[in-house]
């Protein structure tokens, strides 16, 4: 795979214009855009539409929880929208997991349209080991918390987890080299960390076995955007 389709913009605006002008400006070097609930809360479908009609590729990034059922429906409508990627919940168990796998496979099969990713999400980023003990009751480290969703979703038949850098490498060696890793929390070493407490460089988070790297402000804050991706890019090659 190429260094720059590893690269994943979040789109995270407010407002469908402001999403429509990142897809014009960064047209010529980015080829994958993450829609997540605040953008598909206010532009709805049309706007995976409108990335595709650019020829870009869409990660849907709603993180679906819910019964195996509609998980699985929501899964197949995903795929029908024509999304490169998407994500659920590992919490969500492996029969919901299995589920949305078995019945988006099936879909695609049958209706001759490509099967996107799924990916999971184990523990977000948020959450503590206070709140998971203190709150939700679990007795054991966040850390083997993460494995352990991590291997319900291998076990499903996921492709990935959504993980930090710095689990890439546990997960890699837990999962397997081809179980995808998907990394937020990126910054280069010229940008801001802005709220993001455990961030890493992208030559570092691909070193330690990161697959897609998902950034947002320090693209889309940065005064040239373009320059921006040309010099995540640099950095990527040089790993
Ligand atoms: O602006 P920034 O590069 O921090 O944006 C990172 C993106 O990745 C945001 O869309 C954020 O919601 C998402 N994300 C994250 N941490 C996670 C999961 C997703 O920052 N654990």
């Amino acid at each position: 795979m190429a260094d720059r389709e590893r690269l994943i913009v979040a789109l995270d605006v407010a407002e469908t214009e402001e999403a429509i002008d990142i897809l014009d400006i960064l047209d010529s070097c980015v080829d994958i855009f993450k829609v997540g609930l605040e953008l598909f809360t206010v532009a709805g479908p049309s706007i995976l539409d409108e990335i595709h009609r650019r020829g870009k590729r869409v990660f849907l990034d709603l993180k679906f929880h819910d019964i195996p059922t509609t998980v699985a429906r929501a899964g197949v409508a995903a795929a029908r929208k024509g999304v490169f990627m998407f994500n659920v919940h590992a919490s969500g168990g492996i029969d919901m997991m299995r589920r949305c796998r078995d019945d988006v496979v099936t879909v695609c099969l049958k209706e001759n349209i490509p099967r996107p990713k799924i990916i999971a999400v184990t523990v977000l980023t948020s959450m503590t080991q206070e709140v998971l003990k203190g709150e939700l009751g679990l007795q054991h480290s966040l850390y083997t918390h993460v494995r352990h969703l991590a291997g319900m979703a291998l076990k499903a038949g996921l492709d990935g987890v959504v993980a930090s850098g710095h689990e890439a490498a546990m997960i890699k060696g837990h999962c397997g080299d081809r179980f995808l890793i998907v990394t937020p929390g990126i910054r280069p070493s010229w940008a801001d960390s802005d709220d993001q407490a455990r961030i890493m460089t992208p030559k570092k988070a691909l070193g330690a076995g990161a697959d897609y790297l998902v950034m947002g402000r320090a693209i889309l804050r940065h005064p040239d955007p373009v320059r921006a991706v040309e010099r995540i890019n640099q950095e990527m090659s040089g790993v």
